[in-house]
C-alpha cells in the first residue's frame, strides 16, 4: 500500500486556523505553530485550501500568481519552513491546484483582456456577443447569474464557470497547460505531498457554445449541465499526470462531480489521471441535479448508505477512496445530516466512526474533531461566501421570501464550515488577538480543543483514539469493505476483513433505540462504543460501536 492509503488526512482552511500576526485571519506561521497539536491527531497529510497570492474574491481560490504565497499567510519561506517542520512530524503538505480558472487579476487574464491578438489573447475563453448584444449562451455560474462578463477593453464577452473574477482558462491552448504544469511542478520541487485539484471536470469546454434549455425563472441554465465531463477531457488529464504526478511520491485528489461508475478507472487508479476522486453523491442527498440551495428534497438514511454503497464498490477495483462528510464548501455534517434537536455529540462520534473506518482515506475537515456547528446569522449581510449571496439572490429571484431564503444560507452556506478554528476559551476562541475576519461560533466557550483535550468523552478525544485504533488495526486501511444489514432503514453496518482480522462496525444514524443480531458483536473485543451504556443487540439513538475478532 502507499504512504497516503494509509494515513489520515486533514483539510485545513488556512485563513481561519491560526493567527499568529493579530490581523484577523490564519497565517502559516500559525500551521506550523500548532502543528505538534495536527500530529496529535494521528495524521499524516494536511490539504491546505489555496493560499496563494489572491484578491480573494472566493477566498483564494481565485490565483494571481500560483508560485507565490499570499502576503496575509507569509512569504514562500515560511512555506518551505512549514513543508519542512511537518515533514519531521511525519506530515507532507498537501496543497490546492486551482487549475479551471484564475482571478481576473491575473498578470495572464490582464494581458489577454487587452486584444484579440495579444500574445495571450486565446488564454482564456473569450466569445462575441449575440447579435443582441447579449451573452453568448444563456449559462448560469455557480455562484449565480450570467457564467458571461462582457470586457469593454476587448469588446467581446468571457466565460466564467464560477464568479466573474475567476475567469476560466482556455486548456485547448497548449502554452496554458505547459504554464499550469509549472506551477504544479514548482511546488513538487520545494517538496509536497500532492495536491487536491479544484474544479477539474470544467477544464475541457464544449466544442460547440449554444442555449439549453432553462431550468429557473431566470431563462438560464447551470453551466455544468453545459460543460461538465465534457469528452476529449481525460487526455488533458492524463497530460497532467505524465507532466506532473509520475515518478513522483505524491498523491493527487480531484474534485470531481458525475463521473460515472463505467468511467472511473480512466479517472482513478493505476491506468487512471488521479489517485482519488472526491464526488458527492453522499453529500449532496437533497439535491437531485445541481445544488440549488432553495430546493432541498427530503432524503433517507438508505439514500446515504446506497451512495456511499456505491462508491465502496465502484472503488474495490478502481483507485482508492477519499472518505469525507465535510470540507470548506459544505455544512457541519451534525448540522446536515441531522436534525436540528439531535444529540450532536453522539452525531458527530457517529460520524467519525463511520469516516474513520469506511475502505479509503479519511479527510478530517478542520474543525470537525470539536464537533463543531453551523452558524445561523440573523441577516445576509453578516455573511461573506460569494456563493451564499448567489444563492441568496437566485432564491428571491424564484418567489421565496428573505425569511425562506436566508433559512437556505443557515442550512447551507459554506460560512458554517469557515469560522475561525476554536482553541480556546478566550476571547475569539484564541484565534487571534485583533478582530476575526468571520465572527468565532457563540458555541467556542465549551467547544475548544483546550476544553476537549482534558475530556475523555468529547469528540476530540473520539477522533484521537478513532486515529489510534486505525493505526493499531491495520484491517482498517488494507482490509475488504463487507456490508451487512443493506436492507436495515437506520443502521449502517459492515466488515473490514483481511487474513488476520475481522472489524465490525455497526452504526445507528437513527434517533430511535434499535436492535440487531448479538453475535454480530457478542464474544468480541470492543474497540470502541458511544454512549453511557452498551448492550450486545442493542444500540440507542446515534449509538455506535466496533469489535474486533482478534
Ligand atoms: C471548488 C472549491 O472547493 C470552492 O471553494 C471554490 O469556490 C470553487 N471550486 C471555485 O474554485
Amino acid at each position: 500500500m502507499k504512504w497516503w492509503q494509509k494515513t489520515i488526512a486533514y483539510e485545513l482552511y488556512p485563513k481561519s486556523f491560526m493567527d499568529t500576526r493579530s490581523q484577523g485571519t490564519g497565517t502559516i506561521e500559525g500551521i506550523i505553530e500548532k502543528l505538534d497539536y495536527l500530529a496529535s491527531l494521528g495524521i499524516g497529510a494536511v490539504w491546505i485550501t489555496p493560499m496563494y497570492r489572491s484578491p480573494m474574491v472566493d477566498n483564494g481560490y481565485d490565483i494571481a500568481d500560483y508560485t507565490s504565497v499570499d502576503p496575509s499567510y507569509g512569504t514562500i519561506d515560511d512555506m518551505k519552513r512549514l513543508i519542512e517542520e511537518a515533514k519531521k512530524r511525519n506530515i507532507r503538505i498537501v496543497l490546492d491546484l486551482v487549475f479551471n480558472h484564475s482571478s481576473d487579476k491575473h498578470p495572464w487574464f490582464l494581458e489577454s483582456k487587452k486584444s484579440k491578438d495579444n500574445p495571450k489573447a486565446d488564454w482564456y475563453i473569450w466569445r462575441d456577443a449575440k447579435e443582441d448584444g447579449s451573452a453568448p449562451t444563456n449559462w448560469r455560474g455557480i455562484f449565480g447569474g450570467s457564467a458571461w462578463t462582457w470586457c469593454e477593453e476587448r469588446q467581446q464577452y468571457y466565460l466564467h464557470t464560477f464568479a466573474s473574477q475567476q475567469p476560466d482558462l482556455n486548456w485547448a491552448e497548449p502554452a496554458v497547460r505547459r504554464a499550469l504544469y509549472d506551477a504544479a511542478n514548482f511546488w513538487v520541487n520545494l517538496g509536497v505531498g500532492g495536491f487536491r485539484i479544484d474544479a477539474i471536470t470544467y477544464v475541457r469546454k464544449p466544442d460547440v457554445f449554444e442555449d439549453g434549455t432553462p431550468d429557473g425563472d431566470d431563462g438560464m441554465i447551470s453551466v455544468h449541465d453545459m460543460t461538465a465531463n465534457q469528452p476529449g477531457i481525460l487526455d488533458y488529464l492524463h497530460e497532467f499526470k505524465k507532466e506532473v504526478s509520475e515518478g513522483h511520491d505524491i498523491f493527487t485528489v480531484a474534485e470531481a462531480n458525475g463521473v460515472s461508475a463505467d468511467e472511473l478507472k480512466y479517472w482513478v487508479g493505476e491506468n487512471g489521471a488521479f489517485d482519488m476522486l472526491f464526488e458527492f453523491s453522499h453529500t449532496n442527498l437533497e439535491f437531485k441535479g445541481i445544488e440549488t440551495w432553495c430546493r432541498p428534497e427530503p432524503w433517507e438514511i438508505s439514500d446515504l448508505k446506497r451512495a456511499l454503497r456505491n462508491s465502496q464498490e465502484a472503488t474495490k477495483d478502481n483507485g482508492w477512496y477519499p472518505a469525507f462528510f465535510e470540507n470548506h464548501d459544505r455544512p457541519r455534517c451534525v448540522n446536515h445530516y441531522f436534525p436540528e434537536n439531535a444529540d450532536h455529540k453522539a452525531a458527530a462520534k457517529a460520524m467519525g466512526m463511520l469516516m474513520m473506518s469506511l475502505r479509503g482515506t479519511p479527510f478530517l475537515y478542520q474543525g470537525q474533531e470539536l464537533g463543531m456547528e453551523n452558524v445561523a446569522w440573523p441577516s445576509i449581510d453578516c455573511y461573506n461566501d460569494i456563493s451564499s449571496y448567489g444563492q441568496y439572490e437566485f432564491a428571491l429571484s424564484e418567489g421565496f421570501s428573505k425569511e425562506e431564503a436566508l433559512a437556505c444560507v443557515h442550512a447551507f452556506s459554506r460560512d458554517s464550515a469557515r469560522t475561525p478554528m476554536q482553541w480556546d476559551d478566550s476571547e475569539n476562541a484564541g484565534f487571534t488577538e485583533g478582530k476575526p475576519w468571520l465572527p468565532v461560533n457563540e458555541n467556542y466557550r465549551t467547544l475548544n480543543v483546550k476544553a476537549e483535550s482534558i475530556d475523555p468523552d468529547s469528540v476530540l478525544s473520539w477522533f484521537r483514539k478513532l486515529a489510534e485504533i486505525r493505526n493499531e488495526h491495520p484491517v482498517l486501511m488494507d482490509g475488504s469493505w463487507n456490508e451487512l444489514m443493506a436492507d436495515d432503514p437506520d443502521l449502517i453496518a459492515y466488515e473490514r476483513k483481511n487474513d488476520n482480522e475481522t472489524v465490525t462496525v455497526i452504526i445507528n444514524l437513527s434517533e430511535k433505540e434499535r436492535e440487531y443480531d448479538p453475535s454480530l458483536t457478542e464474544g468480541k473485543e470492543i474497540l470502541l462504543v458511544s454512549g453511557d451504556a452498551f448492550k450486545h443487540g442493542n444500540l440507542h439513538g446515534l449509538q455506535c460501536v466496533m469489535v474486533t475478532d482478534k
